[in-house]
């Protein structure tokens, strides 16, 4: 019995740290051909001087992007991320790599690195540091939904079709009037005037001279959940539409936004496992009961031998 006590203290002790351990880490889900973001941010009131993303199955001599002294160096760059990353705004401080129309083979994990202004301007090789942003990627089918915490960067990837000039993009969001607008963009310009101005400074398109017209949302809250749409003109089909409200959207994606681990709120009552604090006080209240039987057992056993013995020594 005892045993029996200590055995599923140690398994449950084993499952508890492990939990602990893996909270550092992000996962992100992507489907093949999404354009994502891979959150990160470096210490504010600092320059960023390196920036080095790695994975860690590649070799170490194979970076996902490296950026030093203003520039990006596509020498030590894996052959497979070329013209395909960016960072989205290192000059803020904001280092999170933008990773364009994902593979399955790009799942793995992800590592960032960087050396800021103050400590140790000369290093060379940031290996040897810790990373201070480790995100897990998943690439599979079937998953349109977009779930994200706040604070994160996401993309919502949409693409116009080939071969013709994109002239007017409107992004919104089912939920909100429908004179404001998420993001209009026209005439080769955003046009802050009609946005929303819950987005205002927050949103940009990827690529849009590319007809990548994906949405780049940063910064997220929880108000930011909802049901966004993507419509866009193109050169030839109605040069002279001024509104597309009444068109079809190309895509429609649903973000969800929640707190995650880190921040315990877990207020929407999702799947979620609860946040660290929960844990903790699970923890506490096994680890409770199983100090309370095993006492109760150290007791009987004792008061078992208490009968036995004590005729015998009258
Ligand atoms: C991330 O995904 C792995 C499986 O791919 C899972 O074991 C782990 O619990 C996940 N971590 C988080 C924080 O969701
Ligand atoms: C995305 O990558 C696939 C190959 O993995 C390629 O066939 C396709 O043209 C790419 N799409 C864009 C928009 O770059
Ligand atoms: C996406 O989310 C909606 C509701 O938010 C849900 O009904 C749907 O099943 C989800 N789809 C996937 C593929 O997860
Ligand atoms: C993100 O938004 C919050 C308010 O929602 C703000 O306090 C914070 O400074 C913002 N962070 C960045 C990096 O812009």
């Amino acid at each position: 019995m005892a045993a029996f006590l200590t055995a599923s203290l140690v398994l449950f002790l084993l499952g508890f740290s492990s939990k602990v351990v893996a909270e550092g880490q992000r996962n992100i889900t992507a489907e093949p051909g999404d354009n994502v973001i891979l959150t990160c941010r470096a210490d504010e009131n600092k320059d960023v001087i390196v920036v080095e993303w790695s994975r860690t199955d590649l070799e170490s001599d194979q970076y996902v992007v490296v950026y030093r002294d203003k520039r990006f160096y596509p020498e030590g760059q894996s052959p497979s991320f070329r013209n395909r990353v960016d960072l989205l705004d290192v000059k803020n401080r904001d280092v999170s790599l933008v990773l364009k129309n994902v593979t399955t083979d790009d799942t793995g994990t992800y590592e960032c690195r960087v050396v800021q202004g103050g400590n140790n301007r000369r290093k060379r090789s940031l290996l040897d540091t810790d990373p201070i942003c480790i995100i897990n990627l998943i690439v599979e089918a079937g998953q349109r939904n977009i779930t994200a915490e706040p604070g994160d960067n996401v993309i919502l990837t949409c693409r116009a079709a080939e071969n013709k000039d994109v002239i007017v993009v409107e992004w919104s969001r089912t939920d909100l009037e429908s004179d404001q607008y998420v993001l209009l963009y026209r005439d080769n310009k955003l046009n802050p005037g009609a946005q929303s101005l819950s987005f205002r400074n927050r949103v940009d398109l990827l690529d849009v001279k590319n007809r990548d017209v994906s949405l780049v949302l940063k910064n997220v809250t929880t108000d930011d959940t909802g049901r966004y749409e993507c419509r866009v003109v193109q050169g030839g089909n109605n040069r002279r539409k001024r509104s597309i409200l009444k068109t079809e959207p190309i895509c429609t994606i649903n973000l969800r936004v929640k707190q995650g681990n880190q921040d315990g709120g877990n207020k929407d009552g999702q799947k979620e496992d609860g946040g660290s604090c929960t844990g903790w006080i699970g923890g506490f209240i096994v680890l409770s009961i199983a100090s309370i039987l095993l006492g109760a057992v150290v007791v009987v056993l004792l008061c078992k031998r208490q009968r036995y013995s004590s005729p015998r020594s009258d």
